[in-house]
């Protein structure tokens, strides 16, 4: 691995950029955008404004911190997607643009195999094959993961992402936007077992959340009909029953694609995977017989850590991209 790398990534409300150099993370700046919690959810114009402000002190202080100029960069990277379109695009634009200006080649990076290639950055790594659940506001799959770029869905949700299950309850809770943290935090002080609600019957390995968020709402409806302070008495043990309810479903599938396809080795990635209990209900797991992935706090939100990486993989294959190559909004891995 000789080169070096910078790194791009805006596909929703961070801006982000990571030097890589023969495979080690020099450095990954993350400016996560504050303007959206007033809106409770991301307003993709005001997103990708916000990118445009920020690209250029966040792509700066990546290069201070990792003690490199920009004569150094053997290629750029950029989250070609799936993501905002008009944030893809000032992520995009500037990569292409600072290619061309260093005459260096321009790598496209897909931002859920990123996330699942973030396994690589840090030590243990998985090996190849191994099964990796990709938890985020946009996305729930279970993949099973054979090469750096094969992968197979073998799982994936028939409705809501875990994350928006999170960020919905918690909008349901009076919680700020994104609810995902904010549930996580308060549940730490509250009883997991107090409330029960509904667990969907979806067969196989795939996964349904909506009915979690309408079995929280109506419960929340008719409780507070009764106590009007029922939320703020009971906030702790609703955060922790529902993430509970959540952790689960994602428990109890990831295991049974364990059993259905003979590998013991799981990781998790996405901004779920940031999630206080799944780490801990995961790592109990070591006690019979898995071998569990869990990324770096900084790997699991957006990162232009994970570009980076996988920029690196796709570098060593000669994987580039011309500089006629468009982001796209919708992008399967
Ligand atoms: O991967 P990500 O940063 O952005 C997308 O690509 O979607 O994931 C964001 C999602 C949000 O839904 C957020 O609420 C959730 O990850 N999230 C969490 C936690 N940290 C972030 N959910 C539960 N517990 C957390 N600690
Ligand atoms: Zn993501």
């Amino acid at each position: 691995m000789n080169h070096t790398i910078l790194a791009i990534e805006s596909s929703c409300d961070d801006t982000s950029a990571s030097i890589i150099k023969n495979g080690k993370i020099l450095s990954n700046i993350i400016e996560t955008q504050e303007v959206h919690r007033e809106w409770g959810g991301i307003v993709p114009e005001l997103a990708s404004r916000s990118h445009q402000q920020k690209i250029v002190p966040v792509v700066d202080m990546a290069f201070k911190k990792a003690g490199i100029s920009k004569s150094e960069i053997d290629a750029v990277a950029f989250t070609r997607g799936p993501g905002l379109i008009g944030s893809l695009m000032v992520g995009s634009s500037f990569a292409k643009g600072l290619a061309l200006a260093l005459d260096v080649p321009l790598i496209a990076v897909h931002h859920m195999q990123a996330h699942i290639l973030a396994h690589f950055i840090d030590n243990p790594q998985p090996k190849f094959p191994f099964l990796c659940l990709t938890v985020s506001g946009g996305h729930t799959q279970i993949v099973k993961v054979s090469y750096f770029d094969q992968f197979k869905i073998i799982g994936s949700t028939l409705d809501d992402a875990a994350g928006e299950a999170f960020d919905k309850t918690g909008k349901l809770l009076g919680l700020p936007y994104p609810g995902g943290p904010e549930l996580d935090k308060l549940a730490k002080f509250g009883d997991k077992n107090k409330f029960k609600f509904t667990e969907p019957r979806v067969g196989g390995l795939d996964f349904s959340f909506s009915g979690v968020k309408s079995s929280v709402l109506y419960f929340l409806q008719k409780e507070t009909k009764k106590n009007p302070d029922f939320i703020k008495e009971n906030l702790n043990d609703l955060c922790a029953s529902i993430q509970e309810r959540i952790v689960s479903i994602l428990i109890k599938k990831l295991k049974l694609a364990s059993g259905n396809y003979q590998i013991k080795q799981l990781a998790i990635a996405g901004g779920v995977s940031a999630n206080s209990s799944l780490r801990a209900q995961l790592q109990e797991l070591e006690k019979y017989g898995y071998e569990v992935f869990l990324p770096d706090f900084q790997y699991c939100v957006d990162n232009a850590g994970m570009i980076a990486r996988t920029a690196s993989f796709l570098y060593e294959n000669k994987i580039f991209a011309g500089h006629n190559v468009e982001p796209l909004a919708r992008w399967s891995l």
